[in-house]
């Protein structure tokens, strides 16, 4: 498995996985509907402009030229953060690839090229009840910051993300 920056071509695949992941991951967290409303064409699109722009970075895991899954990064979004303050924006691997090391290898690369961007910490937003995730993050060296979680309505349902830091100088 090697892990690259994004082409043009990747977009299909990367906005496959997207949707593909949301549906396996958020299942019995975002409503049915909501997910099944979810359009890889409209993604593509996303992921394709996200591409030519080089903004977010994007990275993907191919192995044997197939995209496993992908990580995008860049500066922190959150109101009155640092410019020393990374963020991954998100990760999402393909649910048939979860548990090969696809994930690892993503944020390992994403992490080396944050460094040489001289980011000094990452953060990220995650579902409380996402539990494959939060124990990557952990794996990953991220912890529960205590933070204020993010509140908000996704097809009809009130949700709420709680944020994850990794300080890569400890
Ligand atoms: C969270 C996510 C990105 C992690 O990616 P992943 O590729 O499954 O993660 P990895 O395979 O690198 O690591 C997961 C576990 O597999 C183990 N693993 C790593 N390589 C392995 C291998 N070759 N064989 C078996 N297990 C392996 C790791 O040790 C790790 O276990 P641990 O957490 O007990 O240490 C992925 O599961 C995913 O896309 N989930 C759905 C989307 C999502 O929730 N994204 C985050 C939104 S905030």
């Amino acid at each position: 498995m090697k892990v690259v920056h994004a082409a043009p071509e990747d977009a299909r695949a990367v906005a496959e996985i997207h949707v593909e992941a949301w549906r396996a991951a958020y299942r019995f967290i975002v409503p049915t509907d909501y997910l099944n409303s979810l359009s890889i064409e409209r993604r593509e699109d996303m992921w394709g402009e996200c591409i030519a722009a080089g903004e977010p970075e994007l990275l993907v895991a191919k192995k044997a030229g197939v995209v496993q899954g992908w990580i995008s990064f860049g500066k922190c979004r959150d109101i009155g953060s640092h410019n020393s303050e990374a963020e991954v924006w998100a990760i999402y691997v393909s649910p048939t690839a979860w548990s090969t090391g696809a994930g690892r290898l993503l944020w390992l690369r994403a992490k080396e090229l944050m460094l040489e961007q001289d980011f000094k910490s990452c953060s990220l937003w995650v579902f409380p009840q996402n539990e494959r995730a939060i124990k990557f993050y952990h794996s990953a060296g991220f912890s529960h910051d205590g933070a204020a979680p993010k509140n908000f309505e996704l097809g009809g349902a009130q949700l709420q993300e709680v944020r994850f830091v990794s300080q890569f100088s400890c």
